[in-house]
């Protein structure tokens, strides 16, 4: 019997694909508000520049943008790591450099998710030779399992388990950034007990 859909999936592939609620929307506010007050606290005087990584990590940087009192800025970037689906072949391409000079200033990088890191230690390196004051780093999920590069985040919203989410900014294949909620994305069907 056919179930009813909230919206229709342009192929048979995507009307395969269901997620399920991993961390919901007023969780990852709440946490949000939190990792904002830790960064305001490492650093009370100074003014903080916030450089977000496209596209993932816009809604978090946003949220976490409001929620840092006083003075803060925003630039981004974008990297590719070649690849649309579950899995990145580890190699990072710069796509779109930051508008302005980070030479001085407190970086706060904020990135959606710290996979196998390669991303992220392309980042620094990047950055590091653009001689900032200092950089610190801001995660809204951590997958240490998957880590193959040697970096770490300063800011971790979350810490979860070895599997593919979406929401709140991540995707798959483009798709998904615009839910609220973070959830776990499971392709193929399901085996339905009858
Ligand atoms: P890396 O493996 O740490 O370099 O992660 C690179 C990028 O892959 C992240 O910034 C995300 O854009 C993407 N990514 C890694 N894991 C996931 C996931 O579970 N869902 C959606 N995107 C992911
Ligand atoms: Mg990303």
């Amino acid at each position: 019997m056919a179930k009813s859909r909230r919206y229709k999936p342009k192929s048979k592939r995507q009307a395969l694909e269901s997620v399920r609620t991993l961390i919901p929307w007023e969780r990852i506010q709440r946490r949000v508000a939190e990792m904002a007050q830790e960064i305001r606290r490492d650093f009370p005087l100074e003014p903080l520049h916030l450089v977000g990584v496209l596209k993932g990590s816009i809604f978090f940087l946003t949220d976490l943008a409001r929620e840092i009192s006083g003075d803060v800025s925003l630039d981004f970037i974008a990297v590719s790591s070649y690849g649309s689906g579950t899995h990145t072949s580890g190699q990072v391409k710069l796509t779109r450099d930051l508008d302005s000079s980070i030479e001085g200033r407190t970086v706060i990088v904020v990135e959606d998710i710290l996979d196998t890191g390669m991303t992220l230690q392309y980042l620094l390196r990047v950055f590091e030779q653009r001689k900032p004051r200092r950089i610190r780093v801001a995660v809204l999920l951590d997958k240490p399992e998957r880590r193959i590069a040697k970096v770490r985040a300063d800011y971790v919203g979350f810490t979860i388990p070895n599997e593919f989410v979406v929401g709140y900014g991540l995707d798959y294949a483009e798709r998904y950034r615009n839910l609220a909620d973070v959830g776990v994305l499971t392709l193929g069907a399901k085996v339905k007990k009858s």
